[in-house]
């Protein structure tokens, strides 16, 4: 499994490289997914590590990191979005471009089914029902994964409050404290609150402690209207939060 992994890797690697181009706009867009595809490789072994898993478990965690978002490189290349809307499901995507890779029939049966479910649904807006207890847990550790590193890259990018309110269905979700649909955003301030209530859909209180931590949340709500919805919404999250971390 050990070696499996390290085959895997340099395998992404050419297969990243392969998209390397002299278009500036894509060559940025290539690196950053690259750069987001390693950590969440990081980012997946240390939950699983934190979890108690074994170090095979470990190691198959890793691997749908490495993999989750292979569609990503060919769907900006060729679609110039990361927009699934527009363009296609990427995860879907990816699995359809590594279907016949060697490299994947070397995991036994089950290990390949939890891996091909966990990619299937780490942008789902919520798990498959279908899923069996080890593809849905396996599923949660790379959507946690992935969604502690999506804060990384997109806090630099948060735009700054500029006017526009919240359309209705986000007020109605971010005072009951729930994930918003992101179909229904229309404002820049929808934008920004559907990114801060991701934040009740992370599984595991180890991810919460560390997007606590990172502050991930105080950025985005500084930048939101300065309203009373704002304020009662950040108190419902707030309190949410300090539970999930302390593992609620
Ligand atoms: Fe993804």
């Amino acid at each position: 499994m050990k070696n499996l992994l390290v085959e895997m890797q340099q395998w992404v690697r050419q297969y990243i490289k392969s998209f390397y181009t002299d278009d500036a706009d894509i060559q940025e867009n290539i690196i950053r997914k690259e750069e987001h595809t390693d950590y969440v490789v990081k980012i997946s072994g240390e939950l699983a590590k934190y979890l108690n898993l074994n170090e095979h478990d470990i190691l198959l965690a890793k691997m749908i990191g490495l993999f989750h978002d292979i569609g990503r490189f060919h769907q900006y290349t060729v679609y110039r979005t990361f927009n699934d809307r527009i363009s296609v499901n990427h995860a879907l995507y990816g699995l359809s471009i590594i279907k016949d890779l060697p490299l994947l029939k070397r995991l036994d049966q089950e290990d390949l089914q939890v891996f091909k479910f966990a990619i299937a649904n780490h942008n789902a807006i919520n798990i498959n029902e279908s899923g069996n207890e080890r593809e849905v847990f396996f599923a949660k550790i790379i959507r946690d994964a992935d969604k502690l590193d999506i804060y990384r890259v997109l806090e630099p990018l948060i735009m700054p409050d500029d006017g526009s309110e919240y359309s209705p269905i986000f007020v109605q979700g971010f005072l009951k404290g729930e994930q918003c649909d992101f179909a229904h955003m229309k404002t820049t301030a929808d934008r920004k609150l559907v990114r801060l209530l991701w934040m009740y859909n992370i599984n595991f209180s180890w991810t919460m402690q560390k997007l606590i931590e990172r502050k991930y949340a105080d950025e985005i709500i500084k930048k939101l209207p300065n309203n009373e919805i704002t304020k009662k919404g950040e108190a419902v999250l707030r309190a949410y939060m300090t539970k999930k971390a302390k593992g609620f």
